[in-house]
C-alpha cells in the first residue's frame, strides 16, 4: 500500500505504486499493509517494519496538513517535532503506545507507533455484549492511573471514547508469527475483514497453547513482566490536538467526538477533567449501548442513563454515584483530577477478606478445539443472547394513553423508589392533571380501571406478589379495616413525619404491602380514606 496514494493497493512485488509512482517503503522500512481508519487530520494503517528480521507489526499516522505556503509547512512541521517529543515521553508508559519513530517525507508528516493486538473497547461491546459492573470497575481502575499519568504532564487526550480504548490480547513472541508475511491485499477477498482474521489466527493459538495459563484465574504464572495479558491502553494521542485552532487541519475540523465531549470542551476550553467527563460516558456506552447523546434528558435537564438499561443489568449505587459524579456539567462540581476518582473509588470499597485461591495446575490436552462464537448480525441480538434477555410481555394497557413502559422498566429493575415516584406521575397522567400535583383520594375513583389493573399488575408481578395496590387492600380486607393494624403489618408509620420518605423502606425485604408509598395521596379530614376509597375501586374493577 503507498500511503498518502488515492490508488494505494500494490502487488508485494512492488517496489514503486502503481498509482502515483511513489516508493512503497516508508523511510525504506515501514510497509503499509491495511488501512485501520481514516479521520479528518490524518490515516492509520496496520504495517510490518522490514527492517526487523521478524518484520513485527506497528501502526503508522500520517496526518494531514493543510498550508497554502511553505511557511505554514514549517510552523506545522515545528509543531509536530515538538509534539513527538511529548509523546516519546508518554510512550513509557506500558498503557500507551509506545512512539517508534517520526518523520516528515515528501511533505507530509508521520509518526510510527507500537502495534498493540487485541481489540477496542467499542469492539468488544459488538461482539461480547453489555460491559457488566465488574468490567466497569477494571475499565476506571485501568484508565484513571493513564489520565492521571497524561495530565500530570499537562496533556488532555480529549478524545476519550471506547474506540480510543484498547484491550490487549497478546502472545509472547514465539519466533514465528504467521502474521508477519506480507499481504498482498489485492489476494484478500474484501468481504473478510483483516482483522477478524488476525483475531481468528489469535485466539486459535492462544487457546490451543497458552490461553489456559495466560487466564485471570492464572495471572500469577504469566512470563512477561512489562504489562498485563489484558491491560487496556489508551490510544490515539496525536498532533491533531496540538494543531487544534492553528488553521494548519481542514477547516471544519473538531477534535474529539463530540458526543463523548465534555460541554466546556464543545465551547473551546479543555480541563483535565473533560477527560473525566468523557471517560464517565465511555462507561455509560459500555453498560448501556446507548449513545451518550440519548441518555440526557433534555426536558428534565438530567442524565436518566439508569432507564436504559435492562433489567439484567444490575448496577450499584457505589457506581453509580462515582459515574454520576464524572459527568456532572458544572465543572466545579466533577471529580476534579484522576487521582480524585481514585481515592473516591478506593474509600468506598469496604475491606473483603479475599481468600487467595491455590493456582491449580492446568492439564494440557492435545485437542485443539478452537471454538469461534457464532457470529451475529448486531448488537441488540448479541446483547440478549448473552444476558439471556427475555423481553418484559406485559399488557400496558390504558384507557386514556398513558406509557406505562417506564413503570415497567424500574419495577423489573427493582428500583423500588423511582418506581413509586412514576406510580405519581402514571397516575397524575390517567387522571388528566399535571405531573406531581397531589391527589385526593376521591379522585382514585374517577381512575380508568385499565389503567388501575396495569399499574398493579406491574407492581405484583415485579415484586413476585410482595407490593402494589391489590397486596395492600388484601391486608386492608384481613385487618377488616382497622388503619392502625394496617399500618402495622405493612410498616407505615400512623402519623404524618416532616419528611415523607421517613420510615419508608424502598427494599425488595420490606413488609408485604409496604409499597407503593401512596404518599403523594392527600386526604382531608379521614387521610386514611384513600384505603377505603382504593378498596371500594379495586372490587368495583374486579381487581383482587
Ligand atoms: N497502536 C495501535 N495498535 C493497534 N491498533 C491501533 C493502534 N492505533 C490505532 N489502532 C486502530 O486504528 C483505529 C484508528 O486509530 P486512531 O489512532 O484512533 O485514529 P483516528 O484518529 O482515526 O481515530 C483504532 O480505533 C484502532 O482500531
Ligand atoms: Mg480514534
Amino acid at each position: 500500500m503507498t500511503v498518502g496514494c488515492s490508488h494505494p493497493e500494490n502487488l508485494n512485488s512492488a517496489e514503486y505504486c502503481q498509482g502515483c509512482g511513489q516508493f512503497l517503503l516508508l523511510q525504506n522500512r515501514y510497509l503499509a499493509i491495511k488501512p485501520l481508519s481514516r479521520g479528518g487530520f490524518g490515516r492509520t494503517f496496520l504495517a510490518i517494519d522490514q527492517q526487523i528480521p521478524s518484520h513485527p507489526h506497528c501502526v503508522i499516522k500520517q496526518f494531514f496538513v493543510q498550508y497554502e505556503n511553505p511557511q505554514d509547512y514549517q510552523t506545522a512541521a515545528k509543531l509536530f517535532r515538538q509534539e513527538a517529543v511529548r509523546l516519546d515521553q508518554l510512550g513509557k508508559h506500558p498503557q500507551i503506545p509506545q512512539l517508534l519513530a517520526h518523520f516528515e517525507q515528501n511533505k507530509q508528516l508521520f509518526i510510527i507507533q507500537e502495534y498493540i493486538q487485541g481489540k477496542t473497547l467499542f469492539d468488544e461491546l459488538k461482539q461480547d455484549g453489555l460491559f457488566t459492573e465488574q468490567k466497569i470497575w477494571q475499565v476506571l481502575k485501568q484508565i484513571l492511573p493513564i489520565l492521571q499519568f497524561i495530565h500530570e504532564q499537562n496533556i488532555i487526550h480529549r478524545d476519550i471514547k471506547p474506540a480510543n480504548l484498547m484491550r490487549r490480547c497478546s502472545l509472547p513472541s514465539s519466533g514465528e508469527n504467521s502474521l508477519d508475511t506480507v499481504v498482498d491485499l489485492t489476494q484478500i477477498p474484501p468481504t473478510i475483514p483483516m482483522r477478524d482474521q488476525e483475531q481468528a489466527q489469535i485466539s486459535a493459538k492462544l487457546k490451543s497453547t497458552i490461553y489456559p495459563i495466560l487466564s485471570p484465574e492464572n495471572s500469577d504464572l504469566q512470563t512477561s513482566t512489562d504489562f498485563n495479558k489484558n491491560d487496556i491502553v489508551l490510544i490515539d494521542f496525536g498532533i491533531s490536538k496540538l494543531l487544534t485552532g492553528t488553521a494548519l487541519l481542514h477547516s471544519g475540523t473538531i477534535v474529539g467526538t463530540p458526543e463523548f465531549m465534555a460541554p466546556e470542551q464543545m465551547r473551546g476550553t479543555v480541563y483535565p477533567a473533560s477527560d473525566l467527563y468523557s471517560l464517565g460516558l465511555t462507561c455509560l456506552y459500555l453498560i448501556t449501548g446507548i449513545s451518550p447523546g440519548k441518555l440526557y434528558d433534555d426536558h428534565d435537564e438530567k442524565w436518566n442513563w439508569r432507564s436504559y438499561l435492562i433489567p439484567q443489568q444490575i448496577i450499584s449505587d457505589r457506581l453509580e454515584t462515582v459515574l454520576n459524579k464524572l459527568i456532572v456539567i458544572a465543572i466545579n462540581q466533577r471529580y476534579k483530577s484522576a487521582e480524585e476518582v481514585l481515592t473516591a473509588i478506593q474509600s468506598s470499597e469496604t475491606p473483603v477478606n479475599i481468600a487467595v485461591k491455590p493456582v491449580i495446575p492446568i492439564k494440557k490436552t492435545s485437542a485443539k478445539v478452537v471454538q469461534t462464537p457464532a457470529k451475529t448480525p448486531n448488537l441488540l441480538e448479541r446483547i440478549k443472547q448473552n444476558l439471556g434477555y427475555q423481553p418484559l410481555n406485559d399488557p400496558l394497557k390504558s384507557a386514556v394513553g398513558v406509557d406505562y413502559t417506564q413503570l415497567q422498566t424500574l419495577l423489573a429493575q427493582k428500583r423500588w423508589k423511582q418506581a413509586d415516584q412514576e406510580t405519581w406521575f402514571v397516575l397524575c397522567q390517567a387522571l388528566k392533571k399535571s405531573k406531581k400535583t397531589y391527589l385526593y383520594a376521591q379522585d382514585l375513583a374517577n381512575l380508568p380501571c385499565e389503567d388501575l389493573q396495569t399499574i398493579n399488575h406491574l407492581w405484583v408481578k415485579y415484586s413476585n406478589s410482595r407490593f402494589g395496590f391489590s397486596i395492600q387492600n388484601q391486608i386492608y380486607q384481613t385487618v377488616e379495616g382497622d388503619y392502625g393494624k394496617f399500618c402495622q403489618q405493612v410498616g407505615w408509620l400512623t402519623y404524618n413525619p416532616n419528611n415523607p420518605d421517613y420510615g419508608i423502606e424502598y427494599k425488595t425485604s420490606a413488609p408485604t404491602g409496604h409499597l407503593p408509598t401512596r404518599n403523594w395521596i392527600v386526604s382531608t379530614g379521614k387521610w386514611w380514606k384513600n384505603l377505603e376509597i382504593l378498596a371500594e375501586k379495586l372490587a368495583s374493577c374486579k381487581i383482587n
